[in-house]
């Protein structure tokens, strides 16, 4: 194991998962949220994430290769019906037009891009957060630039799919505010995909 490839098993040991917090474009977007579907949280840790969609009657799904998050994630969710799975998400990836919803946070596979993007039903959505090149915060997120998302990269990951949202401040002004180190992005799979629409003369 490199110095920078976590054991996650060994980091969830003794974590609560009151600590786990839903990302922020989850908490900043939910109105965008189908009422009812089939959700995803991809490489989930301790499933905040999961259980937010839960909560909001999403038939959901909560995935990662950590077998102590999952038995954490399974203690805190009974009797709220989440398909946990210890799994590892890219040597299995989700299967075609399986979802409604795809929550990934904190996670980056580039190599996965295309699989999540086709893993969405037409019309459904991928809320995606993840650490960005500037580090605000020297204590969060991983310190190998290629664990990082460059700078404008996650629109270009999903090539396929429309972009809602987009938010990326790096160390723009004044860093005391705002969202730093992390980016995200909000996409659509289009039904009909992604065509170059004609621009207005
Ligand atoms: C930084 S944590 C993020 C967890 C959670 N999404 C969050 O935002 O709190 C990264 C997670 O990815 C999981 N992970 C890493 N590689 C994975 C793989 N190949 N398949 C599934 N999960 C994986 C780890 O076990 C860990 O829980």
């Amino acid at each position: 194991m490199s110095g920078d490839t976590p054991d996650w098993d060994v980091r969830y040991a003794g974590r609560d998962l009151r600590e786990a917090q839903p990302a922020q474009v989850l908490l900043d977007f939910a109105h965008l949220l189908p009422a009812q579907g089939r959700a995803l949280d991809l490489a989930c840790g301790l499933g905040a994430n999961a259980l937010f969609l839960a909560h909001r009657g999403l038939d959901t799904a909560a995935w990662d290769s950590s077998p102590t998050a999952i038995a954490a994630l399974e203690r805190a969710a009974v009797g709220l019906g989440l398909a946990t799975e210890i799994r590892d998400v890219v040597a299995d990836p989700p299967p075609a037009e399986a979802f409604d919803v795809i929550v990934v946070s904190r996670f980056l596979e580039r190599a996965l891009a295309p699989r999540l993007a086709d893993a969405l039903k037409p019309g459904g959505l991928l809320f995606y957060q993840t650490f960005g090149p500037a580090e605000v915060d020297p204590a969060r997120g991983p310190r190998r630039p290629a664990f990082r998302l460059a700078c404008g990269e996650l629109p270009r990951l999903f090539p396929t799919l429309a972009l809602c949202v987009y938010r990326e401040e790096g160390a723009l002004g004044d860093t005391t505010q705002g969202l730093r180190d992390e980016v995200y992005a909000v996409f659509r799979r289009l039904p009909g995909g992604l065509a170059d629409p004609p621009l207005p003369a």
